[in-house]
């Protein structure tokens, strides 16, 4: 997403001053205020460029809550890009890290041994689905759970082939932007790619590629993998892997209609491809259940995540098929399952299960997307309202029948959001992602909507 402005008017009068009230948006000054601004220029002088998208600077979080360096408490419905599903700076999860950094902090869980770590891993074959015996390869993000994921697909089957969908998003170191095609200025200047990476248009009812209807369609954006790309630029037994994102994030929160994974991966069972399911950003419990793939009741043989496994810590993992593994030294690194990481994600996997949070994911999901709905009925702008659990968006467009991608519309909601604090991301060409900490609550929910309405009204009146 291109760069907001820096320097934006509050949309309220005069700023409120003194004790702020006990709950809801506090704002003092504009966002951002003068304490931000200034770290702004510094971070412009200081920091490469990357993909800022809000002025937002934080100072500290509480649950769905970041107030910043100005004092301006904000809702936070961006949780870090889906990472903090236990909300910011979790008790137990805080607890877990300083207990275990005041005993052992790094040891090299790849090179030695760690208890923590095999508890941990454990756990992970236990919440991963597939009732075989699996085996977890720790990492750092989501990208380096890509690369783990692309290499044993290929290490195994000895085939130079890998194929995903077109509007995915795997992560930006090399192998992993080969199967990244979300937006060209993320390619732009890469090329060449690492070899064999081949993408089949992704299963977008809303924007159907074939101008198809489902279910009459008979979900031909899967059986096309086997009745034309096989038939015709892709030698199936060339091929080591597909992989795609259970729901797509990055590329506009897309849902694969249902049967679309059944049919993908009976194909690929025919040739002995193996399937990665990339839930870096639908999985831990944002789509209601452990990982979104569970929807399908299809079975990956290598799954990849990062994000909300370490619970604000860097941390990503892979969980494959026992029989996958590879020999001792194939692959490695330094950090991956680090005690820190690992202390945290096994925390926060605690808490999950503690306050239930896959039933409120669900709960509250469902709130939000009637609450989004009904903001739908009143604004010709959102063509498209669609999540599941807590992984929601709206699309915005032009038009309703045409869908001409509101892009410029999208951005200035965006704007007009963060200044009446709320903090959202967008994704996709023209798409809003609503994605709270699991913990949220639905006078939350509420008040977000609420912020979304009226940034809107704002952007539309100022269009
Ligand atoms: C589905 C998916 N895969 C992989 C990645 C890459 O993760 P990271 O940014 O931690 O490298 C992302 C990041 O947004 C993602 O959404």
């Amino acid at each position: 997403m291109s760069e907001t402005p820096l320097a934006s008017s509050s949309p309220s009068t005069a700023p409120p001053t003194g004790t702020p009230p006990a709950r809801g948006v506090f704002l003092r000054t504009p966002i951002p205020g003068p304490e931000a601004q200034k770290i702004i220029a510094r971070d412009q002088q200081y920091l490469m460029t990357v993909t800022k998208a809000s002025p937002i600077v934080a100072a500290s979080g509480s649950g769905v809550w970041i107030t910043d360096v100005d004092g301006n408490r904000l809702l936070d419905f961006a949780a870090g890009i889906s990472v903090l599903n236990v909300g910011h700076s979790h008790p137990d999860v805080v607890r877990a890290i300083r207990d275990q950094a005041g005993v052992l902090q790094h040891f090299a869980g790849t090179d030695f041994y760690y208890d923590l770590q095999v508890r941990l891993a454990e756990k992970l074959t236990k919440i991963t689905p597939g009732t075989f015996a699996k085996k977890i390869f720790f990492t750092n993000s989501g990208t380096e759970s890509a690369e783990a994921a692309l290499k044993i697909a290929r290490w195994n089957r000895r085939r130079p082939i890998t194929v995903g969908l077109l509007g995915a998003f795997h992560g930006r170191s090399m192998g992993s932007l080969s199967m990244t095609t979300s937006k060209p200025v993320q390619r732009a200047r890469y090329a060449p790619f690492v070899n064999g990476g081949h993408h089949i248009p992704a299963p977008t009812c809303y924007r159907c590629p074939y101008k198809l209807e489902y279910p009459s369609c008979d979900l031909y954006c899967a059986k096309i993998l086997k009745e034309l790309y096989f038939e015709t630029s892709i030698p199936p037994d060339d091929v080591a892997a597909f992989i795609s994102e259970a729901v797509m994030g990055e590329g506009g929160y897309v849902i694969p209609p249902k049967g679309w994974h059944q049919v993908i991966k009976s194909t690929l069972d025919e040739h002995g491809i193996l399937f990665i399911d990339d839930e870096v950003q639908s999985g831990m419990g944002r789509t209601g259940k452990w990982f979104a793939i569970e929807h399908t009741g299809v079975v990956p043989d290598i799954l990849t995540m990062a994000k909300a496994v370490g619970g604000g810590v860097p941390m990503g993992a892979v969980a494959m098929r026992a029989d996958l593994d590879l020999t001792t030294g194939a692959h490695s690194n330094t950090f991956g399952g680090n005690l820190l990481a690992s202390a945290a994600s096994l925390a926060t996997i605690g808490v999950m299960e503690r306050e239930n949070l896959l039933q409120n994911a669900t709960t509250q999901g469902g709130y939000l997307l009637q609450r989004l709905r009904e903001l739908q009925s009143r604004h010709d702008e959102i063509g498209d309202v669609r999540g599941l659990g807590l992984m929601v968006a709206t699309e915005f467009v032009t038009d309703r029948t045409t869908k001409e991608p509101a892009v410029k519309f999208r951005d200035q909601v965006l704007v007009e959001a963060y200044r009446r604090g709320l903090i959202l991301l967008g994704c996709g060409r023209s798409s809003i992602r609503y994605i709270p900490p699991l913990i949220v609550r639905r006078e939350e929910i509420d008040e977000a909507v609420e912020i979304v309405d009226a940034a809107i009204s704002a952007a539309h009146a100022g269009a």
